[in-house]
């Protein structure tokens, strides 16, 4: 019977795009065989037809020094213009580009024309406070309408932000804004999340209290109108500087490889790496994917992605495609369940969303609380669905149609990274037959391959390691400051391709399936964690000797981090109050870092595995920490080490 099923699940898993979806749909086939047939004509026939340049290129790749890649490199723009004015002189001023819609109820819309008044006020007001081209200026908001327009204020003048989710820790901030020699940080007083406020100023003081220096000036939006020290000379509201500030303001062009922004993510060392985005290649390849992967129709269409712009699926797919693309989004401040788990399906029925984007974690939370959730709304407005992040099970995916798509719309799984700026595979709906939990194809003009460990190319359905074999528009440029870290982590291995992290199979039809990361990287909610980050997190707290992280498998956040501490012997000896010590390791984890790190379990242990060079075996804590058989252990240098840690564990 099991059988059965299991084959008719299998039969039904290809979707065929409806005849009706396919004839509206703005993408066909041709993207890929104009692709196909001319890559670099491609891409530079879409540069001009999705932006405006103020001074047109003639070059399109200069990839005469790899890895280092210049895109469009004689060419000029301004990415804010480009996302703001030329839609307002098109006559789409009125049409709304942001419908805000705050935790606590409050909502506004911002018509395109305001959106670029504003942003011209905020490009004054940062030139006021004396940022240029070149300087960095960190941010550090809520999920509200503020954090958009600091981003293209800062595009717009040349310079280059560095956004820090909210949820970071002073010490995170603190990292960020010494890397990048951020000169500004723009904050609020607080946000509203799971009901409640909290304060980002405080956090914002200690930063700098911490910092080595640079921050001049800080900006303090009013959001939720908590006390606030201010600092005189220092600090500034922003609501006294944009409102003394002028509303005229030219875009200057700037080169297609100026640098736009520096975004911060985990890598397999403890420090995190910045990861630098440039003008023209960025803008191009996140309009050309936001227009074709969600198939955006902008004058009907209301698009709504849930991530926060403090990631990079909020810069590519929040603020930056959607709004060069002139689509009409919703943006919302808070979490999914507050004030009441039906939150996000009100907001779709509020605002008739049609193009949904979210990550598989949100979806699995759904499906955990049952479907008469988004029963109780009218969902009929959505026409289509994504997903990314993390790999989405058939499961999720089909709940994710059939519960919130009612049964019929295309799902689109969009694998891509900070470091890819913009999807890289995805279906395109419309076209693509739809598979669940398979990510699919490369976008038209994107070359993917999956190879050995020693560089072939992999034959046939066995597993392997994921590149990009071609340089693509919005590709990372670099890792700020550290060339040589660029170089390292992804174009060592096989020389100049792409090595992405990740593992991956073609199945007989030639479709991508994810395999997860193949380096010590975690993924937990969508989130991009380091092991060695978190690992000396823990070890910076003095009660802490050795610590181990692993990503152990969980149900529905993809991954959750559970450490392996052994205590220092003084701290041991105060007796064995375990409960307590794994308590306080996994907020110092939360502090240090920020919530999102804070490991689901802290096991205090006496030994590590490790091998006869000293190498811990995390592979065998993994299992332990999915409750498997725990695998080979020949090569510990004690193989009886398992055994007790086992015994520790339970
Ligand atoms: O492992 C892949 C996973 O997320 C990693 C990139 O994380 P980050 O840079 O934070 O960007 C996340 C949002 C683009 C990848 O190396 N990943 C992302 N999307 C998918 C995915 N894994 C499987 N399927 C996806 N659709």
């Amino acid at each position: 019977m099991t059988v059965q099923i299991d084959h008719a699940l299998e039969e039904i898993r290809r979707f065929r795009p409806s005849p009706e979806f396919a004839a509206q749909a703005v993408a066909g086939e041709e993207l890929y065989e104009s692709a196909r047939a001319d890559r670099l004509g491609f891409w530079a026939e879409q540069a001009r037809e999705l932006l405006t340049w103020q001074k047109p290129f003639t070059r399109t790749l200069d990839w005469s020094n790899p890895p280092f890649a210049k895109w469009f490199d004689d060419g000029e723009l301004n990415v804010a213009e480009n996302c703001l004015d030329r839609h307002v002189e098109a006559g789409l001023g009125d049409r709304v580009a942001i419908h805000f819609e705050g935790e606590p109820g409050d909502s506004r819309d911002i018509t395109y024309a305001e959106l670029t008044d504003e942003v011209k006020r905020a490009a004054n007001m940062l030139e006021g406070l004396g940022i240029g081209e070149g300087d960095r200026v960190a941010i550090y908001l809520p999920m509200i309408p503020e954090a958009i327009v600091s981003m293209l204020a800062v595009a717009r003048i040349g310079a280059i932000h560095s956004v820090v989710f909210g949820g970071f820790s002073s010490d995170s901030l603190a990292s960020r804004i010494d890397d990048a020699e951020a000169k500004l940080v723009i904050t609020a007083d607080g946000g509203y999340r799971k009901g409640r406020v909290f304060p980002l100023k405080p956090t914002v003081d200690e930063a700098i209290a911490k910092s080595a220096g640079s921050i001049e000036n800080v900006l303090v939006v009013r959001r939720t109108g908590n006390e606030v020290d201010v600092v005189d000379g220092r600090d500034h509201w922003w609501h006294d500087t944009v409102a003394e500030a002028s509303g005229e303001h030219a875009a200057k062009p700037f080169n297609a490889e100026h640098p736009l922004f520096i975004l911060y993510t985990s890598g397999t060392t403890g420090k995190p790496k910045g990861v630098v985005h440039s003008s023209g290649g960025y803008l191009t390849q996140a309009a050309f994917t936001h227009k074709n992967v969600f198939d955006l129709h902008p004058e009907t269409d209301v698009y709504w992605c849930t991530a926060d712009v403090g990631w990079i699926t909020g810069h590519s797919y929040v603020v930056y495609g959607p709004l060069a693309n002139g689509a009409t989004q919703v943006v919302y401040e808070g979490t999914p369940d507050t004030p009441h788990p039906g939150r996000w399906w009100e907001i779709v029925e509020k605002y008739q969303v049609s193009i949904l984007y979210t990550a598989p974690t949100a979806i699995r939370s759904f499906m955990k609380l049952g479907r008469q959730i988004p029963h109780q709304f009218n969902l009929r407005s959505l026409r289509l669905l994504g997903s990314v992040g993390e790999p989405i099970n058939p499961e999720a995916w089909i709940w994710y149609r059939h519960v919130i798509g009612g049964g019929s719309i295309p799902v689109v799984d969009t694998w891509w990274q900070t470091e890819t700026g913009a999807i890289m595979i995805s279906a395109l709906p419309g076209v693509t037959d739809l598979k669940p939990g398979s990510a699919q194809v490369a976008v038209p003009g994107v070359s993917i391959d999956i190879l050995t460990d020693d560089g072939t190319p992999v034959e046939g359905e066995e597993g392997g390691l994921l590149v990009v074999t071609e340089p693509w528009p919005s590709m990372l440029r670099g890792i700020w400051g550290d060339p040589e870290r660029f170089k390292e982590t992804y174009w060592e291995k096989f020389g100049d391709r792409y090595f992405a992290g990740d593992g991956a199979r073609r199945d007989e039809d030639g479709d991508i399936w994810l395999l997860g990361r193949v380096d010590d990287v975690m993924n937990v909610s969508g989130h991009r964690l380091s092991t060695a980050e978190i690992e000396s997190s823990l070890v910076a707290h003095p009660w802490t000797a050795e610590a181990a992280v692993v990503g152990a498998s969980d149900e529905t956040t993809g991954q959750a981090v559970v450490a392996f501490v052994i205590l220092k012997a003084s701290q041991a000896a105060h007796g064995d109050d375990v409960a307590a010590a794994s308590e306080e390791l996994r907020k110092h984890v939360a502090t240090q870092i920020g919530a999102i790190a804070r490991p689901r379990q802290v096991f205090i242990v006496n030994e590590l595995p490790k091998t006869r060079s000293g190498k811990i075996m995390r592979r065998l804590l993994r299992d332990l920490a999915e409750g498997r058989q725990i695998g080979d252990t020949t090569t510990l240098a004690d193989t009886s080490i398992m055994q007790i840690i086992s015994e520790q564990v339970k």
